[in-house]
């Protein structure tokens, strides 16, 4: 199928920070540093790292050869895939994946674009007598408000999806990701000086070993991982059918994977010296965000200013990750449907808003009002993670493993001559279905 030459990223750069911006989300500011703490720590830490290596770079691969060999949809890619196209059913796992993250990450990116406004409204005088408290209870009391941050960050990114992928996705990752960058690097510096940074190190990178004997480690590391690194949701073959021709397959995995790792070590370092000089339970995860940084920066000086830097680095995050899920989606309209992309964006938009309204909305009719007991959210995280996300990382491995004959995907992956393309082969059709097999009977209580 032939591509005309403005549906691929305008430069190497571009589809790096592009992809850089799908992989880089709250998992990384929030989620990983949790993970490793709750889990051992720096074992965690090596596990991680392991599972990276052996699992997620394989993975990453594997979706960026399907994609850009393929040239097509998320969907298609699979219909063409094999002469007898009998493998079609592959990519709507990965489209129902994609759908199961959009039902709930939009959600909290609008609480993200709620709070921004809410500090820029403290920050600035003429507002002080409207702004709303910073307290997590505030969403939950004021649902149109929820509701109307939510619209807005869904809209912005159907914008951009809409205005293309080299004129909407490639330039707003281009000026966003560098910010993005420079904003995690002066806050982590931030959260070194804090009181709670001993404390902080100690959770996240202190070893206890024997945490390497229990199976739930490894099981939280591949699950880990694979959110992280964004795999098994359509969005790598996606972003992989627009890479060019002589773009290095497989450097650009390895940056997107090296740059998502090294930003996860770092997201530790920005919201939990604060936990802990404020003397908070790090397990209750994405309340951390909206409960224990509001209090931290009312409390000092230049609080409000590092407020809005920690709101805006984390709508960064969760922002560039909803477009690339929007993409994927808009992707598969116009490839198998034939839908021009501005409709289809706008219709996926719509459709985003509507599957997040019981999430939203559940803030306050459907839960206690804590950020991380919404009943909707946590189901659909469950379903996708657990299972949606897995089963299409198992059958993703197996269709280039497999499916695929040696030869022809060692040539999309542009792994002919590498030395660990054994490595890479073997992952696929053994090591990956097989870790997360056991995982999986692991988490439903099979083992
Ligand atoms: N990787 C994102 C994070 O760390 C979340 C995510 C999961 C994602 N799957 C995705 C983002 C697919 C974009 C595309 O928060």
């Amino acid at each position: 199928m032939q591509t005309p030459s403005q549906t691929l990223w305008k430069s190497r750069r571009g589809f790096l920070l592009a992809a850089m911006g799908s992989a880089v989300g709250l998992g990384n500011i929030w989620r990983f540093p949790y993970v490793a703490g709750e889990n051992g720590g720096g074992a965690f830490i090596l596990v991680y790292l392991g599972a990276v290596a052996m699992l997620g770079l394989p993975l990453v691969i594997a979706e960026l050869a399907i994609g850009r060999s393929q040239r097509s949809d998320p969907v298609s890619a699979f219909a063409t895939l094999e002469p007898r196209g009998r493998f079609r059913w592959v990519g709507w796992i990965g489209i129902a994946a994609c759908i199961g993250i959009l039902s709930y990450y939009p959600v909290i990116t609008g609480w993200v674009a709620n709070y921004l406004a809410r500090t820029l409204a403290l920050a600035l005088p003429w507002n002080e007598a409207d702004a709303i408290s910073l307290d997590f209870s505030a969403i939950a009391a004021h649902p149109g408000q929820a509701l109307l941050w939510y619209g807005i960050a869904i809209a912005v990114a159907t914008a951009v999806v809409a205005a293309g992928v080299r004129n909407g996705i490639e330039k707003i990752s281009k000026a966003l990701m560098p910010l993005f960058l420079l904003l995690a690097l002066g806050l982590a510096a931030w959260g070194l000086g804090n009181d709670g940074a001993a404390g902080a190190l100690a959770f996240i990178f202190r070893p206890d070993w024997r945490f390497l004997a229990l199976p739930s480690t490894y099981l939280a590391a591949i699950g880990q991982a694979f959110f992280s690194l964004g795999v098994a949701m359509a969005v790598l073959i996606t972003y992989g059918g627009y890479m060019a021709r002589d773009q290095r397959l497989p450097r650009a995995a390895l940056t997107i994977v090296a740059g998502d790792t090294a930003i996860a070590m770092l997201g530790g370092l920005i919201l939990f010296p604060a936990v802990f000089a404020l003397g908070f339970d790090p397990a209750e995860g994405a309340a951390l965000a909206f409960v224990v940084l509001p209090q931290m920066f009312a409390a000092m000086p230049a609080g409000i200013g590092l407020g809005i830097g920690f709101y805006l680095l984390l709508l960064i995050a969760a922002l560039t990750s909803i477009i690339a899920l929007i993409e994927a989606l808009v992707a598969v309209a116009v490839g198998r449907w034939r839908i021009a992309r501005k409709p289809a964006a706008l219709a996926v938009g719509l459709a985003v808003f509507m599957i997040g309204l019981p999430a939203t909305l559940g803030y306050g009719l459907l839960s206690r009002g804590d950020p991380g007991t919404a009943t909707w959210l946590d189901l659909a995280d469950g379903l996708t993670s657990q299972i949606l996300l897995p089963l299409n990382g198992i059958v993703l491995a197996l269709m280039v493993g497999w499916v695929w004959s040696r030869a022809r995907s060692e040539e999309a992956a542009e792994l002919r001559d590498a030395p660990w393309r054994h490595g890479w082969i073997w992952s696929l059709r053994i090591g990956i279905p097989l870790s997360i097999l056991a995982a999986m009977a692991k988490a439903f209580d099979l083992l």
